[in-house]
């Protein structure tokens, strides 16, 4: 692996993730670093493929749907994040693996442990650097969406509260890796914070 940084932003869905990676990579560019961004699922000409199939699909029961982003995660890690790391780039991807154990492992009850697992082996062991966990209550993370809810989206109440705390459980067992923020805070004050963060990291 060369001496590229891997950042992952997760967070419930309106809690600001796309304005925030884009804040970041504006910022590396302006360090003179090469970024590349991402996003799961779905970001490779398969990636679409199963991104269509989990998201829009009817009927998809719940092994079947973390199979599928398992799959996904799998061929984006090995197609498109560790050869930009390995050319040392910054990747940044909106979503990685710890989507995957609120929504799979609690959100469908499959169990945390094993859904990690799961995503472990797909991506033979790659872990963020750092992963901003975008905080957001359930209620105001619904009021945010304006366009037509995805089919994890339309989940309800339950399922957001439940995935929101899948998310702060899961930063607070790894305080290392994750940077928890509140979403309701200024776009401008949640970028400093990020790239303070990120500044650290690329000292190192
Ligand atoms: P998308 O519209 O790409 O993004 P966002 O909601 O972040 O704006 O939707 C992705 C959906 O897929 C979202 O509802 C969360 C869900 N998801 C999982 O359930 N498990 C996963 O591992 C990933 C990556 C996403």
């Amino acid at each position: 692996m060369g001496d590229g940084i891997f950042v992952s932003f997760e967070g419930g869905d309106g809690a600001g993730k796309s304005t925030q990676v884009r804040a970041l990579a504006d910022w590396l560019a302006a360090q003179g670093r090469t970024v590349l961004l991402t996003f799961e699922p779905g970001d490779s000409a398969l990636g679409k493929v199963l991104r269509d199939a989990v998201l829009h699909g009817e009927d998809v029961d719940p092994r079947t749907e973390a199979l599928l982003y398992a799959t996904d995660r799998a061929h984006h890690v090995a197609s498109v994040v560790r050869p930009a790391l390995a050319r040392g780039e910054v990747v940044i991807t909106d979503r990685y693996l710890d989507s995957s154990v609120a929504y799979q492992g609690v959100g469908r009850g499959l169990g945390a442990d094993t859904i990690e697992q799961l995503s472990l082996w797909a991506t033979g062991g790659l872990l963020p650097d750092l992963t901003v966990l975008l905080d957001l209550d359930p209620e105001a993370a619904l009021a945010r969406i304006t366009r037509e809810p995805d089919r994890l989206e339309r989940g309800g109440d339950e399922f957001h509260a439940i995935t929101r705390q899948a998310f702060l459980d899961r930063a607070a067992g790894d305080p290392q890796r994750f940077l928890v923020l509140d979403a309701r805070l200024p776009a401008e004050d949640l970028a400093a914070a990020v790239a303070t963060r990120v500044g650290q990291l690329l000292e190192r």
